[in-house]
Parts: structure tokens; sequence; C-alpha cells
């Protein structure tokens, strides 16, 4: 049985082949013939447009069902902590949880953002795991702690729809300003699928939003192995003017965790990486995960100009999940 947890434990080339499933799925060319008669149970502890959503769509579009828990609205609250004693909030522990939902359905998937409280505790992604260590089928990231491999798949697929061949293009990941310090599963996954997709790959960010020192390790392996190259940078508009593909993603500085008033003066001091036209070169694609606030981390100038692009890498999220979950469906049946 597979798990669906991070880009970080696939290889590039089985990356890739899942890319290209999606393209085919969009496209009409095949039909994750494995997701018929399925059902996905999804539990969020956050809250979500895109990923509930696509994740519906693709179970009835190709005639499975999904089942959406809020946990501790439609749930009891989850405890995930081994040996914690549950005199709190939390009246059920995910060991039980997960166990009993793998009973009902033939797939998990759990959305459980990073608690930015301690980066080592987060790295450990230690909900997302607890999940998959008791779970009996197989488990989806709907971003976790540390990645959204979901979004990362589908970041790949629209650079591939804009760019044709990804390979040697030059992929920007730039931070932007916002109003709360957000988590950097986004950003990981995006940096990791550019790797993995064969392109240059550039981190612009002031000093002290650096990334997880392991991803990085994964991303300048891929880009090793490809014959590109990952630099990290605090020149943003040298950056991002030199891109085919510019990714505007806010999170929060690790330095900060439970100091929002510094976090809140940092970005305030830095409310010029917000990305506008002057940003972009004529030909280069914007990318953005969504949601997005506008004129705070994208300009309405710079999103409205690449609208179409956003709105097709959040539609990509229905077909590469349905790979997803036609690739996870298939492996189970060998
Ligand atoms: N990009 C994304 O995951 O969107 P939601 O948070 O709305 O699911």
């Amino acid at each position: 049985m597979q798990h669906w947890l991070q880009l970080a434990d696939r290889d590039p080339a089985a990356l890739r082949k899942l890319v290209t499933l999606a393209a085919d799925i969009k496209a009409g060319r095949t039909v994750p013939d494995a997701i018929a008669g399925k059902i996905l149970t999804m539990v969020f502890f956050n809250p979500s447009l895109r990923t509930r959503t696509s994740f519906e769509a693709a179970m009835a579009r190709f005639g499975g069902s999904a089942i959406c828990l809020s946990v501790g609205g439609d749930t009891w609250q989850l405890e995930h902590r081994g040996g914690a004693v549950m005199n709190g909030a939390a009246s059920e522990h995910v060991r039980e949880a997960a166990a009993v939902l793998s009973r009902y359905g033939d797939a998990l998937a759990v959305r459980s953002f990073a608690k930015m409280n301690d980066a080592r505790e987060d790295a450990r992604d230690p909900v997302l795991h607890g999940f998959a260590e008791h779970a009996t089928v197989p488990l989806i990231n709907m971003e976790s702690a540390v990645e959204h491999p979901c979004q990362g798949l589908a970041d790949w697929l629209t650079m591939h729809e804009r760019l044709g061949d990804t390979a040697g293009r030059r992929f920007v990941l730039s931070w932007a300003p916002h109003i709360k310090p957000l988590p950097r599963a986004v950003p990981h996954s995006a940096v990791l699928a550019a790797a993995a997709a064969g392109m240059h790959v550039t981190i612009a960010h002031p000093s002290g939003y650096q990334l997880d020192p392991d991803v990085i390790t994964q991303a300048e392996a891929w880009t090793a192995a490809a014959g590109t190259t990952l630099t990290v940078t605090d020149q943003q508009v040298a950056a991002t003017r030199a891109a085919d593909v510019v990714y505007a993603k806010s999170w929060g500085a690790v330095g900060l965790y439970g100091d929002a008033p510094a976090q809140a003066e940092s970005f305030r001091t830095q409310a010029d990486w917000q990305i506008t036209p002057g940003h972009l070169s004529a030909t280069a694609h914007l990318l953005h995960c969504l949601p997005v606030r506008r004129n705070v981390v994208i300009s309405d100038a710079a999103l409205d100009q690449h609208h179409t692009t956003i709105v097709d890498q959040a539609e990509n999220r229905l077909w590469t999940q349905a790979a997803i979950l036609q690739h996870l469906f298939t492996s189970q049946e060998r």
C-alpha cells in the first residue's frame, strides 16, 4: 500500500509520470477507471476552498464518492501525540480515528497545517505521520506542516502547459508580504516540483525567511542531477525579471514564530516585495496557489494580467489529483 505524503518521497521520473497522466486525463486521452466505486474520506483540520472541492469533483466525475469531515465541527477534536493524557479538548486519538475511517472508505486524506510555534516540531509533521502510521488504506496529504504535494503537482502541470518542455527554464519563487505569517508547505512543494521538472530554481526572500534546509537539500540534489542550478537570493527584482515563471508566495519567518508584532513589522518594512507588473518580464508567467490577498501579496494589475494562468493552476488540482487517486488505487490492486 502506498501513501501520497511528500514530493520528496518520490523521484522526479515518478512525479513526471503522474504529471503526464494528469495531462492525459485532462485531455480525455485516458480515463482514471480505478476511481469508479471508490470512497475517499477527507479530514480537514484547516479550511479549504480548492482542495476540498477539487477532490470531491475528481471522485464524483470519475464514478467515486467523497466524505468530508471538519475536525472539531463534524468530528471530535483529535489528539495525535503518543502517550498523551487526554484530559483536554480532544476526545479521540488519531490512532483510533485513522483506523476506523480506513474501514469505511478506500483512501484517506488529511489537511493539517504547520502550528508555527516550533520549526523542529513542524518538520516532524506529526499529525500527517500519525495518520500514516494508523491508516490501513492509502493516505493523501492535502497540505501538512512540511509539504502540499497535490499543489506542487498541479504547479508542474501548469508550467508544462505554459512552457512545453520545462527543462532548463527559469523558475523563481518570490517571497511576498502578508498580514499574518503563513506556513512554508506550498513554497516547499513548489521548489521541489520545479527542481523535479528540470528547471533552474531561484528562491528570492528577505533575510530570515529561509525554507526548511532538508527541502533545499533535496531540491539541490534534483537540480544537480538535472544539470540545473538552485540559487537563493535577496535580490528580488533582478531574479523575477529574469524568470520564465514567477511563483509568488508569502510565508512566515521561523525566527519570528510567536512574535506577532515583530512579524507584522517585518511585513511592513518589506511591503515593496509585493508582486507588481514591474517585477515581471513581458514573457513571464505568474503563478500563485490561491487564496491570495490582492494588493498585499500581488497587485491587482499583476493578478488581473495573469488571471487565466492562476485559475488554470487551480483547475489543475482536479486533474493532478485524479492522477494521484488513479495511481494509488491501481497500486493497491497489485
Ligand atoms: N491552494 C489550496 O490548497 O487552496 P485551498 O486552501 O482553498 O484548498
